[in-house]
């Protein structure tokens, strides 16, 4: 049956770890898997704008025998003249899976229910779960402990805009992986309440938990991994969310929340503001490890796909 990956809880606890361990025997043999030989394409629409999820892609799925096709928005019928489904229809009979971003979670599910190949979420107003494949490989490849998958029981502590892509896919990916996730963030801006209930019903399934604070400096305590996001999200307005006045301003990542972790490594999805969401002293500074995650959103995919295509 097609499987896609919509939202981080579309892989179940068992699959996660099997997506990232396929994830770093391809970083260590990088060449190694050509499931997409022929070659084959990979539609990979951007209805918004993009560097590292449209880089890994067109390098991932060239790295695995296959022929990126990106589509920037405005260039194909897609959201124009054309259905949802019509497209769908269109592309399964000729490519090898569909990767969208794009505005609404429900256009995704859309096309996914009309697809008979892999359609992956790049990235939605909803969730990011290809980035969380990323951050999770990161996290267990520094601080990864015996447990199976290497991530349960890690505390992962996100400060905030608690009610964006990325805060919700923490909460269901770090849920998935049974870790410890805490959510610091403005009231107002807290998650969705069907994401958080999702994400806590899983957490129970793995031991791990989900909670949500106004108070910044409880989360950083004794967590081994401090993560944040921009302010103002693609499609978002910035007025009342940038700046000095930004509700954001208590959570920002910075020496002083770095001190009351447990020496954590500090991960940030980029691109990323410094000053505001984060400090340039912590974001460039020895516990960040930026770098490892941008790199892996290619290792990370490549796992992917690579699992998706198997399972067809
Ligand atoms: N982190 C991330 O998705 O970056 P891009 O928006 O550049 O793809
Ligand atoms: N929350 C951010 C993530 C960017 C990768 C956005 O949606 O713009």
């Amino acid at each position: 049956m097609t499987r896609h990956f919509l939202r981080d809880d579309d892989l179940a606890p068992g699959e996660l770890i099997e997506v990232l361990d396929l994830a770093a025997e391809l970083k260590a043999d990088r060449f190694s898997a050509k499931p997409l030989a022929g070659p084959q394409t990979v539609a990979v629409f951007f209805d918004k704008t993009s560097t590292r999820t449209r880089i890994s892609f067109a390098t991932g799925i060239a790295d695995l025998g296959g022929s990126p096709l990106i589509i920037d928005s405005g260039a194909s019928q897609l959201g124009h003249k054309e259905s949802i489904a019509d497209t769908a229809h269109v592309l399964e009979r000729q490519v090898a899976a569909i990767v969208w971003r794009t505005y609404a979670q429900s256009g995704l599910e859309e096309m996914a229910d009309n697809s008979s190949v892999p359609v992956v979420n790049a990235l939605s107003d909803d969730f990011h779960p290809c980035q969380l494949l990323a951050d999770l490989l990161t996290i267990r490849e520094h601080r990864g402990n015996d447990s199976a998958g290497g991530l349960a029981g890690l505390t992962l502590s996100y400060f905030g805009d608690g009610a964006n892509n990325m805060a919700h896919s923490y909460a269901l990916a770090g849920a998935n992986a049974g870790m410890h996730v805490r959510i610091a963030a403005p009231e107002g801006y807290h998650p969705d309440a069907g994401i958080l209930a999702d994400a806590e019903d899983l957490a129970a399934r793995t031991g791990g938990s989900v909670s949500v604070t106004t108070d910044p400096a409880s989360a950083a305590s004794g967590a081994d991994a401090l993560v944040t996001d921009t302010w103002v999200s693609m499609g978002q307005d910035s007025a009342g969310r940038a700046g000095g006045e930004s509700p954001f301003a208590p959570y920002q990542v910075n020496a002083a929340r770095l001190a009351e972790s447990a020496d954590a490594i500090v991960l940030h999805c980029l691109p990323a503001y410094r000053g505001s969401e984060i400090t340039a002293d912590v974001l460039d500074g020895p516990n960040s490890v930026i770098w490892d995650e941008a790199e892996n959103r290619l290792h990370a995919q490549k796992g992917l796909l690579a699992w998706l295509l198997a399972k067809r």
